[in-house]
């Protein structure tokens, strides 16, 4: 093969090339070419080209092998225009030295020591999900999951809570998420002319900076005894000069965490919610497990080594339904890319989304099979293949903190609740810099059991 030839990929409209198809329909777009032209297919995307690529040993080499030839591509751009030049969006040694900064709230042992603020959190939405199940009425599970999630992130690393801003924040991030989203494939033209969406931009992003100062400040007014990651990162030093970060710097980091934490578990809680709620066998075994492990106490982290069907339950959402559906990066000097040469400047596409549905490593793709995640069967597949958290050095530094929560939230209210999507509600994945349910996910929440009536569950299970 010659190294100077471009792979084959689609071809997409004269200047514009495939960004009028990816706009609409990016996961569509990006699945059909790695179906119809293997491990390389090469992409045109308004001004900018690269290779999606689907070869477990290309991903390796461009995320793990090769990682420094590499930077984190324009979304990020745009990502850093709207929250800061943090530990998500900054590159070489000022990353190095944000990720040493905060690595250390995410040891193994310290998020362990955080799983019992998760379980109570967990506890009071069970509690507070009863006036609901008794009305009878429906909710928007993702917002629920959302609120849970942003609970655990602001409890667990900062130590507090958003206070007066609390309830406007939602809506901030869902404006936020979806300028960036949308901007990413655009030109930049359209955006400029529609000012009434950069002035909700922009009150947005002001909502965000007050509730960040707010925590920031709440903490400076109370200074904490525990060393959680807020206390990490404003108690940090330079190595050289043993300076301080900056209140701006602080700020980005604080904001990052607060996004990055609490965005894509929550939608990984409401896809696995979704799918329990399609496949009732899936959610009987669930059941099953739950009952037969917890004999109706509440979990805590010491059960979750006994509630693997859980786990898997969740591994599998996330294999359907990755949160971060899709991510690229940069050459910054040319590469070769199973067997083509990557010009420098150019992207490589990966995308988790295609790459837990590719036939040649997951059997029936599209069906929900939680036991594809058991060990034994696990162990037959290629690493690379399933990168809900990325790979390589830039690898999600939540990625255990956020499996601990979501196991233990789904076997907390799975224990006590069983969600139904309003019938004839349309489901449909929505690829912005997240996937969410484009038309929300409205459920009903129907309790499972009185309390002392721990029978009924049972032969329910059995029937
Ligand atoms: C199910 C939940 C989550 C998913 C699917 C997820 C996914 C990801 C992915 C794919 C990346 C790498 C992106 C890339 O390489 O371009 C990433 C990075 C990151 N994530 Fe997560 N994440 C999750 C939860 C969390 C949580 C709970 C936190 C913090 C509390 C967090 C904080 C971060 C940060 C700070 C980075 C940047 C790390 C770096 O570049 O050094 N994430 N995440």
């Amino acid at each position: 093969m010659m190294l100077s030839m471009v792979p084959p990929g689609p071809r997409g409209v004269p200047i514009l090339g495939m960004l009028p198809a990816v706009r609409r329909d990016p996961t569509g777009v990006f699945m059909r070419a790695a179906q119809r032209f293997g491990d390389v297919a090469y992409f045109k995307i308004g001004s900018r080209q690269g290779y999606l690529i689907t070869n477990p040993a290309d991903i390796r080499h461009v995320l793990q092998d090769n990682a420094r030839n590499y930077h984190k591509s324009p979304l990020y751009q745009k990502l850093r225009m709207s929250i800061g030049n943090g530990l998500l969006t900054s590159e070489d040694d000022f990353w190095l030295r944000q990720r040493r900064i905060a690595q250390p709230a995410f040891h193994r042992q310290r998020v362990s020591a955080l799983a019992g603020v998760m379980a109570q959190a967990a506890r009071e939405t069970a509690d507070e999900w009863q006036t609901i199940a008794d009305d009878g009425r429906a909710v928007d599970i993702s917002d629920e999951m959302m609120r849970f999630t942003r609970t655990v992130v602001l409890r667990a690393l900062l130590g507090g809570d958003l206070g007066p801003f609390a309830s406007k924040i939602d809506q901030a991030w869902v404006v936020i998420n979806e300028h960036v989203g949308n901007s990413f494939w655009s030109l930049g033209i359209a955006e400029r002319f529609q000012r009434a969406k950069a002035r909700q931009f922009e009150e947005a992003r002001l909502v965000l900076r007050q509730a960040v100062d707010y925590v920031v400040n709440e903490r400076r007014r109370n200074p904490s005894h525990n060393a959680d990651l807020l206390s990490m990162l404003m108690d940090a030093r330079d190595e050289e000069t043993g300076a301080r970060m900056t209140d701006e710097q602080l700020r980005v980091e604080v904001t990052t965490f607060l996004l990055a934490g609490q965005e894509t578990t929550s939608l990984a809680l409401t896809w696995t919610w979704f799918l329990l709620s399609q496949h009732p066998a899936a959610r009987q075994r669930l059941e099953l497990e739950i009952d037969t492990v917890l004999a109706g106490r509440a979990p805590e982290y010491g059960d979750l080594a006994n509630l693997p069907y859980t786990r898997m339950v969740v591994d599998e959402a996330m294999r359907l339904y990755p949160p971060a559906w899709g991510f690229s990066r940069q050459a910054l000097a040319d590469d070769t890319l199973g067997g083509f040469r990557l010009p420098s400047g150019w992207l490589a596409f990966v995308i988790p989304y295609v790459l837990h549905r590719l036939p040649a490593y997951w059997k029936d793709p599209d069906a929900f099979d939680p036991e594809r995640f058991s060990p034994e069967r696990s162990a037959e597949r290629p690493k690379f293949v399933y990168l809900p958290f990325g790979a390589g050095p830039r690898q999600c530094i939540g990625n255990q903190f956020a499996l601990i929560e979501a196991q233990l939230s789904v076997a907390t209210l799975a224990q006590r609740y069983r969600l139904k999507l309003v019938p004839g509600h349309r489901v449909e994945a929505w690829p912005l810099i997240t996937l969410r349910p484009r038309y929300g996910m409205p459920m009903f929440i129907e309790s499972r059991q009185v309390k002392g009536q721990r029978s009924n569950v049972k032969s329910e299970v059995n029937v």
